[in-house]
């Protein structure tokens, strides 16, 4: 982690649906946001949409390989069937940082049956692909598009699995900063359960003509406990 004060996150693959929605909102928190793409030109034109949504200028894009290099924590956001190619293309860059990686292992056109990748998930295929040297999160898999641009509060709740306790604070702190509530789910062999509800979810959506249903968390913890990251 930099000494910087204020963070860069950088969104690979931030131009399509869900990229733009999370860094929407760590704008408005105050952290830096490059949106990377693999064409530059593509992320600089999300970068300035997004900028006038937010009447500042906070986003910044780049190509996906200097978004990773300028980033301190990455986020991939690309279809599951860019995940492997995308992540062997970045390895080096993301060495030392965390990743958190929100890819769901959807295989079109079924996107609403369960397929299990053979390394029990998409997140730990990520971490076999960078090495030991990568702190891979799970996360954010469960929340709809459809409600990041939005300043509404969101109706889903966020599953935070990894391996690494440190990093997985870090993440719930993303989470806080998105305005949405985030629970530790634990280590990253639980990731097949976060990255699995959202066909369930997507299932869901088709049967009852939504666009957004998600998952939350009932129950409290006490209060001295380690309570939810709201
Ligand atoms: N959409 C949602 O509501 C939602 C919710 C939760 C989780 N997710 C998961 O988040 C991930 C991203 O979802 P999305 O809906 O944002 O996806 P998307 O719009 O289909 O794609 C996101 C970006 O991925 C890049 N990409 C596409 N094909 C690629 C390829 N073959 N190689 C490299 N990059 C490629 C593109 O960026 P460039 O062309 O600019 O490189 C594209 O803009 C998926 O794994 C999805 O399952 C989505």
């Amino acid at each position: 982690m930099s000494g910087r004060l204020i963070l860069t996150l950088s969104i690979l693959g931030g131009t399509g649906k869900e990229g733009p929605g999370l860094a929407y909102r760590w704008a408005q928190a105050g952290y830096h946001v490059v949106i990377g793409s693999r064409t530059p030109e593509k992320a600089e034109r999300v970068a300035a949409e997004l900028n006038e949504r937010l009447e500042r200028e906070l986003v910044v894009g780049m190509g996906n390989v200097e978004a990773a290099e300028a980033c301190d924590i990455a986020v991939l956001t690309v279809p599951y069937n860019a995940h492997r190619d995308t992540l062997e293309g970045l390895k080096d860059q993301l060495q030392g940082k965390v990743l958190v990686d929100v890819t769901v292992p959807l295989v079109p056109p079924e996107v609403s049956v369960l397929k299990v990748p053979p390394s029990g998930s998409a997140a730990q295929e990520a971490q076999e692909i960078l090495g030991e040297g990568v702190d891979v999160v799970a996360a954010f898999q469960n929340v709809s598009h459809v409600h990041l641009l939005e300043d509404h509060p969101v109706p889903c709740d966020v599953l935070v699995c990894g391996d690494h306790e440190g990093a997985r604070e870090q993440v719930l702190e993303l989470v806080r900063a998105a305005r949405l509530v985030g629970w530790d789910a634990g280590p990253l062999a639980n990731a097949i359960v976060v990255e699995g509800l959202t066909p369930v979810l997507i299932g869901i959506n088709k049967r009852h003509g939504m666009k957004e249903a998600g998952i939350r968390i009932t129950g409290h913890p006490p209060v001295e406990a380690t309570g939810p990251d709201a």
